[in-house]
């Protein structure tokens, strides 16, 4: 099995450039499901699950050029299958997002129960209730662990749905969904991430009626069709926060390019409060930790406007080598502390109950064999690898090339000692 090595590497210092965002280019790929018209979609990084979503897109009949670096081109003449293949849908949980935009367009969809990450139950609960409200009809066949969902003669039917938690997905699949849906759809509650605001866009390029993506009530009128369009990829926040996270750490510093701070105010605020410098330029975000007394912060993670749940285990991992007790609340997801016992396993003795972690930090750690628990957790380990003592080993880096594109190259381009091992 793929490994990644980390040596104690010293402060990293140089410019590392944002790729388009993992959680925007998933929703993007399964709108283009939504016309027989091709669609373009530019800045698309090279990643595990984008792969994936191609062959799901493939399997329901689309055709895909993907010959140009960092674009897709997807026509999807007609839909040939209605039903997401077992084995996909559980290497992604993401392969639901086909789930509204299939339905709206084809009037059914099967779907396997999903997969991905191990982070909590994350059940679907939310999305067949949106569906349901466009008066679909929702069988939830437990025997075979799948989900049928069938649009009524005359299609889907606008609604207004109040979604109980600001679930991102399910208000994704809800608005590819209720752009093709007879009359309005409101939804309240919704998810306010920029993502869901990405996704809008794009579906508007493509001539939907979509007004207020971005608050948590969003309006969608129901038109006939849409079209292709072409559209570019946001920079992924979370990779902009993981590498903000890489100069903090290693007491570093560098440049962020093709970053937006915008989506990345909570990640600001919070590295200021420790004392990092956090500085916003033309040019990107420039980081620098380099001889400051940084101090300890708590963390509470949240939905967007929030502190993002993706980088609770990368600045965890920080929090550890900081001076005082921090406090670590995840509020998002009931079981995201898996990295805590990889992290410990390195001397960082952090402790948890419940939702919290306490992290005691001034720990200096030690290099150890450790697992990525899951995407996020993976970016944490290398991280705490980086200014851990010797060498630190780390497995089921499947999880880490899901969502990083040139991760090992880009920590390298910084000057961090990390390489990637295909056996043991
Ligand atoms: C998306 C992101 C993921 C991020 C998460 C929260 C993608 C591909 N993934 O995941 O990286 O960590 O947002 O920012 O965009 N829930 C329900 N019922 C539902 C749906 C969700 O109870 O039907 C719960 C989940 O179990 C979880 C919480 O709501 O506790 C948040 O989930 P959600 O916002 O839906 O996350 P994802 O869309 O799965």
């Amino acid at each position: 099995m793929a490994k990644i090595l980390v040596n104690s590497s010293g402060p990293l210092h140089g410019e590392v450039a944002i790729s388009g965002a993992k959680n925007s280019v998933l929703p993007l790929l399964a709108a283009t499901l939504l016309t027989e018209e091709t669609c373009v979609i530019e800045d698309t990084p090279d990643l595990v699950d984008v792969a994936v979503m191609k062959k799901m897109l493939t399997n329901y009949g689309a055709q895909i050029d993907d010959s140009e670096q960092g674009i897709i081109k997807v026509s999807v003449p007609e839909i040939v299958s209605c039903e997401g293949d077992a084995e996909l849908v559980q290497e992604m949980r993401a392969s639901v997002f086909t789930m509204g935009p299939l339905l709206a367009r084809a009037g059914k969809v099967i779907m396997p129960m999903p997969g991905g990450c191990t982070i909590g139950k994350r059940p679907i609960d939310l999305h067949l209730k949106g569906f349901r409200a466009l008066g679909a009809d929702v069988v939830e066949d437990l025997e075979n662990e799948r989900v049928i969902v069938t649009a009524g003669e005359n299609g889907l039917n606008g609604d207004v749905i109040y979604l109980d938690f600001p679930s991102v997905g399910a208000t994704e699949n809800i608005l590819m969904a209720a752009t093709l849906a007879n009359g309005t759809t409101i939804i309240e509650n919704a998810a306010k991430e920029p993502e869901i605001i990405d996704l809008a866009n794009l579906l508007n390029k493509m001539g939907a009626r979509i007004k207020y993506a971005g608050t948590d009530m969003i309006r969608i009128e129901g038109v006939d069709r849409l079209t292709g369009c072409i559209h570019a990829v946001i920079p992924d926040r979370i990779e902009t926060g993981t590498f903000m996270l890489a100069a903090a750490i290693t007491r570093g510093d560098i440049l962020v390019k093709n970053a937006l701070p915008g989506h990345v105010r909570p990640i600001i605020a919070k590295l200021k409060e420790c004392n990092v410098g956090v500085d916003v330029t033309p040019e990107g975000i420039y980081v620098d930790a380099r001889d400051r007394e940084l101090i300890a912060t708590d963390i509470k993670t949240l939905p967007y406007p929030g502190f993002p749940t993706d980088i609770q285990s990368p600045f965890m991992a920080f929090l550890t080598t900081v001076k005082g007790r921090s406090i670590v609340r995840e509020t998002v997801f009931e079981n995201r502390f898996m990295h805590v016992v990889e992290l410990n396993r390195m001397g960082a003795d952090i402790s948890t109950e419940n939702r919290e972690a306490i992290v005691p930090g001034g720990k200096k750690l030690k290099g150890a064999k450790v697992r990525a628990t899951d995407l996020r957790a993976g970016a944490a380990m290398v991280l705490a690898g980086l200014v851990a003592t010797g060498t630190t080993e780390v497995s089921e880096i499947h999880h880490i090339e899901r969502g990083y594109e040139h991760f090992v190259n880009k920590f390298k381009g910084l000057g961090a000692d990390i390489m990637k091992i295909e056996h043991d």
